[in-house]
C-alpha cells in the first residue's frame, strides 16, 4: 500500500474560551454566548519518524498511541487517542509514522476549554501534516465526539467557539451564530483563576441530578439565565458595558442558585466588584475554575486584576494579553 502524501513537519494551535453568559442553561436548550481567548493557546507539533504514531502531552507527562481500530464507548479511549483516530478516519489516512507533541498554556480543568483546544489543535495538526483542509465546522464536530465521550452531556459550545475562534451565540442543535463584531480583545475582561480545578462533568452532573429532582425550579432558573443572555447580547451590540456588567452580575446570582459557584469564586467576584468592576461572574462549569470581571477600560482592568490577586486568585489573565511572552501560534 502506498503511503499518503505528507509533510515532514507540521504545527497547529487552538485557543482557550470563556462563557460570557448562559452556561449550564445551554445544556438544556437555552442560548449562551462564548468568546475565544486567542492569546491563550494549546500547541501541537508533528514530525515524521519511524514507528507507531505516538502522541505526547508534555505538560502532563503523558504518552498515548493511536488505536488501530475504532474504540468502543466502553473502552473509554484516552481523549488524545480518540481525536487522533477520528481525525485520521475523517482525512481517510492510515495512522502516520510520526510523533505528535502537545504543549498547552491553558490550565486544565479550569473551565477555559482546554479539552476542546487540545482536540482542535491535534485535528488541525494532522490535517496540516497531510496537507488537507479541515473547516472549523469539521474540527468542531470531531472535538464534540471527544467532549461527549468524556464530559457526559456537553452542549457543544466549547468545541464550537474554540474551532471557529469567533464570539458565538450558541443554541444546542442549531448552527452557531458567529458574532463577528465582538472580540474579547475589545472588552476589558479580567479572568481570575480560583485555583480550584474541577472537571466540567462534575457540576454538569450535579445540575442534571437537581433537574431530575426539581425540574420546574431548574427550568425556571434556566429561563431566567436565558433572559440575561438576551440582555448581554443586546448590551454587546450596543457596546453598553454597564448593561453587560449588570447581566453578568445577574447571571452569577442565578448560577449561585444552581449551586455551581464556590466560596472562592464568590469571593473573587465580590472583590472585583469592590474594585469597581461593572460586572463579575463565574464562567463555565464552575465549582472552581475561573471567573470573569468586566472592567471600565484597559487601565481599570489592571486595577481589577490586582484586586483579584489580593483576594487570592492563583492567576490573573487580562483578555488581550493573556499569553506568556515569546510563544507563537501555529
Ligand atoms: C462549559 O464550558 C459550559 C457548560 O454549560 C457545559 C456545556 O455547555 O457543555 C457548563
Amino acid at each position: 500500500m502506498t503511503a499518503h502524501p505528507h509533510l515532514s513537519h507540521a504545527s497547529a494551535s487552538a485557543c482557550a474560551k470563556i462563557i460570557l453568559c448562559g452556561e449550564h442553561a445551554v445544556v438544556y436548550g437555552r442560548p449562551a454566548i462564548a468568546l475565544p481567548l486567542p492569546h491563550l493557546r494549546t500547541y501541537a507539533q508533528m514530525r515524521a519518524r519511524h514507528g507507531r504514531f505516538e502522541i505526547r502531552a508534555t505538560d502532563i507527562n503523558h504518552v498515548v498511541y493511536m488505536p488501530e481500530r475504532a474504540p468502543t464507548q466502553q473502552e473509554r479511549p484516552h481523549p488524545l487517542a480518540l481525536i487522533a483516530y477520528l481525525t485520521c478516519r475523517r482525512l481517510r489516512v492510515r495512522p502516520p509514522q510520526a510523533l505528535l507533541t502537545i504543549r498547552s498554556d491553558i490550565p486544565v480543568s479550569s473551565n477555559l476549554g482546554s479539552g476542546a483546544a487540545v482536540s482542535v489543535a491535534v485535528a488541525r495538526c494532522l490535517a496540516a501534516y497531510f496537507q488537507q483542509a479541515l473547516s472549523p465546522d469539521a474540527a468542531s464536530e470531531l472535538a464534540f465526539v471527544v467532549e461527549r465521550q468524556h464530559h457526559g452531556t456537553p452542549s457543544g459550545i466549547d468545541n464550537t467557539v474554540v474551532a471557529h475562534e469567533q464570539a458565538v451565540r450558541f443554541v444546542k442543535g442549531e448552527p452557531p451564530r458567529l458574532l463577528r463584531e465582538v472580540a474579547a480583545s475589545d472588552l476589558p475582561i479580567v479572568i481570575g483563576d480560583s485555583g480550584e480545578s474541577t472537571p466540567t462533568r462534575v457540576p454538569v452532573g450535579a445540575v442534571r441530578a437537581a433537574w431530575q429532582v426539581e425540574p420546574a425550579r431548574l427550568e425556571a432558573l434556566f429561563d431566567a439565565i436565558s433572559q440575561q443572555v438576551g440582555a448581554a447580547h443586546a448590551a454587546l451590540s450596543a457596546r453598553d458595558l454597564p448593561a453587560l456588567g449588570a447581566a453578568m452580575n445577574a447571571n452569577h446570582a442565578l448560577l449561585c442558585r444552581l449551586d455551581v459557584s464556590s466560596v472562592m469564586l464568590d469571593r473573587l467576584c465580590d472583590s472585583a466588584r469592590a474594585a469597581g468592576a461593572l460586572g463579575a461572574k463565574m464562567s463555565g462549569g464552575g465549582r472552581g475554575g475561573n471567573m470573569l470581571a468586566l472592567a471600565r477600560d484597559a487601565a481599570h482592568a489592571i486595577e481589577v486584576g490586582d484586586a483579584l490577586r489580593a483576594a487570592g486568585a492563583r492567576r490573573v489573565f487580562i483578555a488581550p494579553e493573556s499569553s506568556p511572552p515569546g510563544r507563537d501560534g501555529g
